[in-house]
């Protein structure tokens, strides 16, 4: 009695591994995989083989079968689905998402059994993004910029800075599976253009950009006299005095002399045949009405009589204070005994 009973599910098992053993060899290929909505698929049986009859079926759900030239489709894959009567590849046109899965060929002569998997994509399409806020100051604001697509299937972000890829750091962070990309503590060289990318296995997609507007500013003042560092000139020289400063929006410039507002504004400052009295500091007043905060930058200017006389002066100067604190030392060393 447990003998017969062992002997059915033994039968069962030799017939299988026919099947198994038939089969080893072919193998289904699809002509394009993953494939994309709407795209024709062809599953061929590899090596080729002739078939006579078989069945195609999709995960539990039966396509068509086939018999010598003889075909019928299931109502489910009805005018979308066809069989190489010969060869017993299958024809899917105009697939969809939900046609994703594993199909499975069968048939008894000669017999065999194989199956692929494939799965269809949607493209990506349509990538937009949104920023809280373009108008930023510089250290103190922080914005965050979400990138979204209309339709595609399993979607990956990346963000572009320019032509290089955004990556998180201690003030940059992705979330939101990278979709969402949120800047902290802006400087003035996160202006962007920022773009988002999206891909999956079957397409691309990128987003248009966004331009941020960073207030900073002023710093990283320079001052030249007629484009050089020389701060000695000759009597009756003309001078030209550039001031530049780092500022968005620009700072407005202005001048003083030693100490004093001039009514000069702008970056240049002009001094026409020069004479010894406008010797002295000339400064750069420079202030960001948008971030409300100055900066300045003040240059000691020299006038003499040879270009040297401004070392000549600066020598006398050596000597004067040399002589008063020795001066100084001898007088104060009795005062204290
Ligand atoms: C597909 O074939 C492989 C062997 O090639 C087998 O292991 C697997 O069970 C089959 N899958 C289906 C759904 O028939
Ligand atoms: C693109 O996406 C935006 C936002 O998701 C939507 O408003 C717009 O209608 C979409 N356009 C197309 C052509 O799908
Ligand atoms: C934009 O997002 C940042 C970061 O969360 C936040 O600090 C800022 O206040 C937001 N701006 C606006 C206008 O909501
Ligand atoms: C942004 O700046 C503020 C103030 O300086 C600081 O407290 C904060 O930690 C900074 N945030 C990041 C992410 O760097
Ligand atoms: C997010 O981007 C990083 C690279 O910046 C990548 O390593 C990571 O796999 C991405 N995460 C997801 C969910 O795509
Ligand atoms: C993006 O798609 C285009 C075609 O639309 C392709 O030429 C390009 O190689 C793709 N880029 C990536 C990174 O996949
Ligand atoms: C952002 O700036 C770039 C140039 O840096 C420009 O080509 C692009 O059109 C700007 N984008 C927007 C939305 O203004
Ligand atoms: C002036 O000096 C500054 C800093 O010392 C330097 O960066 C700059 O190149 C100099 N300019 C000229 C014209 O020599
Ligand atoms: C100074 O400028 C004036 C007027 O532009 C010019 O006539 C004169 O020759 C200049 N002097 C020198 C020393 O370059
Ligand atoms: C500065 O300009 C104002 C008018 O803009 C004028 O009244 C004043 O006299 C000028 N001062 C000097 C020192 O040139
Ligand atoms: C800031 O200064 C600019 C000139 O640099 C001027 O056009 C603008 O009106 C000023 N804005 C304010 C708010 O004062
Ligand atoms: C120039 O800048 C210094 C700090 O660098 C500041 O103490 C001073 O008040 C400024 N001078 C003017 C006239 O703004």
């Amino acid at each position: 009695m447990e003998k017969t009973r062992d002997g059915t599910p033994a039968t069962v098992l030799l017939v299988l591994m026919q099947c198994v053993l038939a089969s080893g060899a072919v193998e289904v290929q699809p002509s394009i995989n993953p494939a994309v909505v709407g795209d024709t698929v062809t599953l061929s049986l590899s090596p080729t083989t002739s078939l006579k009859s078989g069945r195609w079926a999709v995960g539990d759900s039966l396509i068509l079968t086939w018999q010598g030239d003889q075909q019928a489709v299931f109502p489910g894959h009805s005018g979308r689905a066809s069989v190489n009567i010969l060869t017993g590849a299958l024809t899917l046109s105009s697939v969809t998402m939900a046609d994703s899965g594993v199909y499975v060929v069968q048939s008894s002569e000669p017999q065999l059994m194989a199956n692929t998997s494939i799965i269809v994509l949607e493209p990506i399409s349509n990538v937009t993004i949104r920023v809280n806020q373009t108008k930023l100051m510089e250290f103190n604001s922080s914005a965050v910029i979400a990138c979204s697509v209309s339709s595609g299937s399993s979607p990956s972000f990346l963000w572009l800075n320019g032509s290089s890829e955004v990556t998180a750091s201690e003030r940059v962070q992705l979330n939101d599976e990278n979709s969402t990309l949120t800047v902290a503590n802006v400087t003035r060289y996160d202006q962007g253009p920022f773009r988002c990318c999206v891909f999956n296995r079957v397409s691309n997609s990128t987003s248009d950009s966004v331009n941020f507007t960073i207030s900073y500013g002023p710093d990283n003042m320079a001052l030249t006299v007629n484009g050089q560092n020389t701060t000695s000139f000759l009597i009756g020289s003309n001078l030209t005095m550039f001031c530049s400063t780092q500022s968005n929006p620009p700072a407005q410039l202005q001048w003083a002399f030693r100490g004093v507002l001039l009514n000069t504004t702008g970056p240049l400052l002009e001094l026409y045949s020069i004479s010894e009295d406008q010797s002295g500091s000339y400064s750069c007043l420079a202030f960001n009405n948008h971030t409300n905060m100055n900066s300045n930058i003040t240059t000691h200017i020299l006038i003499g009589k040879s270009p040297l006389s401004g070392c000549k002066h600066h020598a006398a100067n050596m000597w004067i204070l040399l002589v008063l604190s020795l001066a100084g030392l001898f007088l104060s060393t009795p005062g204290k005994l």
